[in-house]
């Protein structure tokens, strides 16, 4: 099964549909879309071909790709997005969980009669440990199987069947009163906004880019080794990047008219945003409660889908790390890491603050962190070569130098820019940034 079906099931996921509805409105609005769409298009996408050539260059997974390629010092970098691979899925299986509740949710009605006590009565405490637990056990299911291959089957009918659903919610919000400030909010951008917030639009956009994207967990390096030499990389990497960013839009499209025509502050959602808003618009759907409910089955289906060909993405690269590399079986592996996982989320799972803290610290620190690395490894490490296996299969060779100059260039350059200010955030500015101390630590 291709390779490209499992990066796109990677990609298409909770960040599409969960997570940039949220951090639009959190940030602005249209303000957080222009630059997060010139963050893809700039940065992302030529990030992701830096991990598809490295990847496909040194054939094996992450942390012995580097030390394949020539510099052993830098296996640290694949180490990194290793250990933001294991993060990340900690509290990405607790909103998968979610996901797997609003389906029962769904089906009883109870999701869709009162959307906002359910999320608030669901979403913490021992109800949302056991669904992180559903979650991660079929996660860890699936990995020790080796049963990649339905998955990725099963993300040939995601694309379409997310899309189709998208489209027809955008369809039935754009008919709500309300709705048009929501596309105001998301769609007309004013450029003095944009600079008088940079400070926070800025690491927050890229943030969203790398994550939803995949870049920067190793993952699509350890994806990209099973490259074959013909395939186009560019190609690939910009399918990737644009339908995944259609994707991302469309879940704003139907999320932000929803919040305002409900009422809801731009900003107040947070991370229960998409599961509020969702079923209180199913619920007003024409035809009654039933339609709405079967909407509703139909669509936490086809989005667990979504979550599950990520989060499976993440264990793997776990996992092959340590089958690759100490011999260690499949099985017990999977179970023995999911089990770590499982462990490491149960805060998220127990109280949303925790969650925060745990994504904030995932894309603020870890993801730029080593999305920086990759790009002083492929641009000044890997150099010529680099240009060569880009080039490789791909027949249109002569952008190659171009992506390369602009790897030594001006993307260090901003990469370097949006670390600095994480830290500096996370450091130093504890009202506004992800302090480093957990919030409900403090
Ligand atoms: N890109 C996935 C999403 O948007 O939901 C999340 C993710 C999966 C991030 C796999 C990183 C990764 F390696």
């Amino acid at each position: 099964m291709g390779f490209i079906l499992a990066a796109i099931g990677s990609a298409v996921g909770l960040g599409n549909i969960w997570r940039f509805p949220f951090q639009t409105s959190a940030n602005g609005g249209a303000a957080f879309l222009v630059v997060y769409l010139l963050a893809v298009l700039l940065i992302g996408i030529p990030v992701l071909l830096a991990e598809f050539v490295i990847g496909r260059r040194a054939n094996t997974s992450a942390i012995g790709a580097f030390r394949k390629l020539g510099r052993p010092g830098w296996w640290f970098v694949g180490a990194v997005g290793v250990i933001a691979a294991f993060w990340t899925l900690s509290y990405y299986s607790v909103i998968g969980g979610w996901v797997i509740r609003y389906i029962g949710g769904s089906i009883t009605g109870g999701a869709l009669a009162a959307p906002e006590s359910y999320f608030g009565a669901i979403s913490v405490g021992l109800p949302s440990v056991g669904t992180h637990a559903i979650f991660m056990l079929i996660t860890i299911g699936i990995v020790a199987l080796g049963i990649e291959d339905g998955i990725e089957l099963a993300t040939k009918v995601m694309v379409p069947a997310v899309v189709v659903m998208l489209v027809g919610l955008a369809a039935f919000a754009a008919t709500l009163p309300g709705a048009s400030e929501g596309y105001a909010f998301f769609l007309n951008p004013n450029l003095d906004t944009i600079i008088a917030n940079a400070g926070t639009v800025l690491p927050a956009a890229f943030g969203q880019a790398f994550f939803s994207l995949s870049v920067g967990f190793s993952v699509m390096i350890t994806y990209a080794s099973y490259l074959g030499k013909n395939d186009s990389l560019p190609v690939d990497g910009v399918t990737i990047g644009i339908s995944n960013t259609i994707i991302g839009v469309l879940a704003g499209l139907v999320v932000l008219p929803l919040l305002f025509a409900q009422g809801v502050e731009p900003g107040s959602g947070g991370p229960g945003a998409v599961f509020v808003a969702i079923p209180t618009a199913l619920a007003e759907l024409p035809g009654g409660g039933l339609v709405g409910q079967a909407v509703g089955v139909v669509f936490f289906g086809v989005i667990l889908i979504a979550a599950l060909s990520s989060a499976i993405s993440l264990l793997e690269v776990v996992v092959a790390y340590l089958v690759d590399n100490y011999g260690f079986s499949r099985l017990p592996t999977a179970a023995g890491i999911g089990a770590a996982i499982f462990l490491l989320g149960i805060p998220s799972a127990w109280e949303t603050a925790w969650l925060d803290w745990f994504d904030g610290i995932g894309v603020t620190l870890l993801l730029p962190i080593t999305v920086l690395f990759v790009v002083l490894f492929v641009g000044w490490v890997l150099g010529q070569d680099a240009i060569d296996e880009l080039t490789d299969g791909s027949g249109i060779g002569s952008l190659a130098p171009i992506w390369l100059w602009g790897i030594r260039t001006f993307i260090l350059a901003v990469v370097v820019i949006v670390v600095a200010i994480n830290l500096w955030d996370l450091l130093a500015t504890p009202d506004t940034g992800y302090y480093i101390v957990p919030g409900p630590l403090r």
